[in-house]
């Protein structure tokens, strides 16, 4: 079902193992400009100038999850945990639909008790009040394939789960009680079911090398991803690596591996995400020079933003989204580009239909 002339436009086919070592040196010897030139190319090709807004929600900071980098995981005991009511969610999204946007992205925590049927009956009453050319992503974690397909009948359209990282072994030692193999089975459910998918990993994993960044991004073009966020690791102080005192790689990783991203999957949405905004003052911007085609400002309700710390130094915590979406609109002319309102499908997503 997917469009098979995206395959021979894309700048590298799938690469046998022999490939896959010349390409490694390659992306290792380019200069960082050379590779966000090309990525550059590439995504204007596809995207033109535009640059697709997606309405974040986080909605809920609750999470049974115990992952040794993030600010909410369960064992951090220092936060204040909070769930919007349904009525704060369809407030926030009717606004935001009067503001213009056509695509909203909810997400929370894994909270598997009462999440699923909650989550059914808001997605009924959110499709009355949009339009049919809104879309609904959710980005809630690992649930059955039966749930995926409830909240897929009741009107969500994609699903957002990072993998995180591409080595098996890493990602078990970060994640206590979690596996690799569960979580790519949950992106296979979403396929089945018709979700569009979207996943990523984060960039300076404590014990991850270049290597492992350059399997990520085969990774996610083997899983054939509609959409694929990355952004750096941040630490954050109250989780077991932000103890150990580990630090960021600087933001130039993240940019070298969004280029790369950009050459193995053209089709693509990827945002230029809120943590390379947090690492580095022009970390969107640099990530949009290279190759990324989305931003996702939040407009989660100021008092609660406060309290979904994945990392310290998070921006716009202060910020009314809606203020964000001047400050954005700012940031993207500066790098030549402009945003958009439109739904913004996956052109791979286009094809396949
Ligand atoms: N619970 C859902 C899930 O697991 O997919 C969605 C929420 S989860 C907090 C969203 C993403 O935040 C994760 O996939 C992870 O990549 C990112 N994240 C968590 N801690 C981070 C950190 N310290 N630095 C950067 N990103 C982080
Ligand atoms: Fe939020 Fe700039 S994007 S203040």
């Amino acid at each position: 079902t997917l469009g098979a002339n995206w395959e021979e436009k894309s700048f590298f086919s799938l690469p046998s193992l022999s490939q896959r070592e010349t390409l490694f040196s390659w992306w290792e010897d380019q200069p960082t400009e050379t590779l966000t030139k090309m990525a550059d190319e590439v995504c204007r090709k596809t995207y033109g100038n535009k640059v697709y807004l997606r309405g974040l929600i986080e909605f809920s900071n609750e999470c049974f999850c115990d992952c040794l980098y993030c600010g909410i995981r369960r064992s951090n005991a220092k936060i204040t945990r909070y769930s919007l009511t349904d009525e704060e969610i369809i407030e926030t999204v009717k606004r935001g639909l009067q503001r213009g946007f056509h695509t909203f992205v909810l997400q929370s925590g894994e909270n598997r008790a009462d999440l699923p049927e909650r989550m059914t009956k808001l997605l009924f009453t959110l499709r009355k009040i949009a339009k049919e050319d809104v879309a609904f992503t959710l980005s809630c974690g690992v649930y059955p394939r039966e749930v995926y397909r409830e909240w897929k009948k009741a009107g969500a359209h994609r699903y957002l789960l990072r993998f995180e990282t591409s080595d098996p072994r890493l990602y078990a030692s970060l994640c206590p009680g979690k596996t690799l193999d569960r979580r790519l089975q949950a992106l296979e459910d979403l396929r089945q079911e018709g979700y569009a998918v979207g996943s990523g990993f984060m960039v300076g994993l404590p014990g991850e090398d270049a290597r492992t960044r350059f399997e990520n991004v085969l990774l996610c073009r083997d899983l054939r991803l509609e959409m694929v966020g990355i952004g750096p690791f941040i630490p954050h102080p109250d989780t077991p690596l932000g103890k150990e005192g580990h630090k960021s790689l600087p933001i130039e990783f993240t940019v070298r591996t969004t280029a790369l991203l950009r050459l193995f999957l053209p089709w693509a949405n990827i945002p230029a995400t809120t943590a390379a905004g947090s690492l580095h003052p022009r970390g969107r911007e640099m990530m949009l020079e290279a190759g990324a085609n989305v931003l996702m400002p939040n407009i989660t309700p100021v008092e609660k933003k406060k309290h979904y710390l994945l990392y310290a130094n998070k921006i716009c915590l202060d910020e009314d989204g809606w203020e964000c979406l001047s400050c954005l609109s700012l940031r993207v002319a500066s790098v030549g580009k402009t945003i958009s309102f439109e739904r913004g499908e996956s052109v791979l997503r286009e094809k396949a239909q």
